[in-house]
């Protein structure tokens, strides 16, 4: 079911660097903010279809705001372009959430924190969290790796160099010394039962990242992602298939240049989507029959290979025919 639509107003906008802001939400007045977790994000209507989702960078336990960082995308669609060029101060949102599909392992001895480049707004959230007195009297353990193109295009160095987070952060930026950049292979060397792994950035970082960490054993239930501008691109070859809608018994037929969400939607289906990236989980369908081509950055390894459902904005179909719960 979907969340309500909340109200906000942006009490603030802020430049983090010469191409992130961030933005300050808070409630109307007489009205009070949902509280949220550590990794949790935000669902942003930009207006005329536009939706797109923003980390909360802030500590749950700062209460009564919502702070988000946003990265000018030269790539940009339209979202991050108008959050940076037409979201000012006073005016009001429509948002829905929080929602976290990136939360942090309860029983976990030690939290292994990597962050590349934006990737950086869920794991300060994370990392404040676990700062907190309260997290640090009930033996929260904790590290942030921060790697980032240069110190001018780091974002939020200033929290990070507070005494709560300071010795608990290490940075790396590429046009640094050798010697501080970011050896994926030597940190993630050997697998720790109690560690659990946070990685978010872009679509290359969180591959190395899995890469290393999957070549030196680390198992799949300690690692956690979420990706940020992950690209969904037609691929040489893709072929074309049919979706068949259980509940109806309809058939659609998927072209090899179109997507299924495309499809279905042009068939008068009703499908919810946001992202159209495979990375927000909106559009997530139960499959009953055939064998989906994950090409999402959503569902787990595990949840992959269960083949029980499938994201049509941006997946396709391995069998010739997918029968859908719909
Ligand atoms: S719309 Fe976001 S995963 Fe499909």
């Amino acid at each position: 079911m979907t969340e309500p639509l909340l109200t906000l107003r942006v009490a603030r906008k802020q430049a983090a660097t010469d191409r992130i802001c961030t933005l300050e939400l808070e409630a109307l007045p007489g009205q009070t903010l949902p509280p949220f977790t550590p990794g949790a994000h935000l669902e942003l209507q930009l207006g005329e279809g536009l939706v797109r989702q923003y980390s909360l960078v802030n500590a749950p336990s700062e209460r009564g705001l919502y702070r988000l960082g946003v990265l000018l995308d030269p790539q940009s669609r339209g979202g991050s372009r108008a959050v940076h060029e037409h979201v000012q101060a006073g005016q009001t949102l429509q948002v829905r959430g929080p929602r976290n599909h990136f939360a942090l392992e309860p029983s976990a001895r030690h939290h292994l924190l990597l962050a590349g480049g934006i990737g950086i707004t869920p794991l300060l959230s994370m990392a404040q969290h676990l700062a907190h007195p309260e997290q640090q009297a009930a033996g929260a353990r904790f590290s942030l790796h921060y790697a980032a193109r240069s110190r001018a295009q780091a974002a939020y160095l200033e929290r990070l160099a507070e005494p709560d987070l300071a010795a608990r952060v290490q940075h790396h930026f590429d046009d640094g010394p050798p010697e501080q950049r970011l050896d994926l292979s030597a940190l993630l060397a050997r697998p720790d039962a109690g560690t659990h792994v946070y990685v978010c950035g872009p679509q290359g970082f969180i591959e190395a990242t899995l890469a290393a960490a999957r070549q030196a054993g680390w198992p799949e239930a300690q690692l956690h992602y979420e990706y940020f501008g992950a690209t969904v691109q037609a691929q040489a070859g893709d072929r074309g298939f049919e979706i068949e809608l259980a509940r109806s018994g309809k058939t659609v037929w998927v072209a090899p240049d179109c997507s299924a969400a495309d499809a279905l939607t042009a068939a008068g289906v009703p499908l919810m989507t946001a992202c159209l990236q495979g990375v927000c989980g909106t559009c997530l369908t139960p499959v009953l029959s055939g064998q989906p081509e994950h090409r999402d950055a959503y569902l787990s390894a595990e949840e992959k290979a269960a083949n029980q459902q499938f994201l049509p904005c941006c997946s396709r179909a391995v069998s010739e025919r997918l029968v859908l719960d719909l």
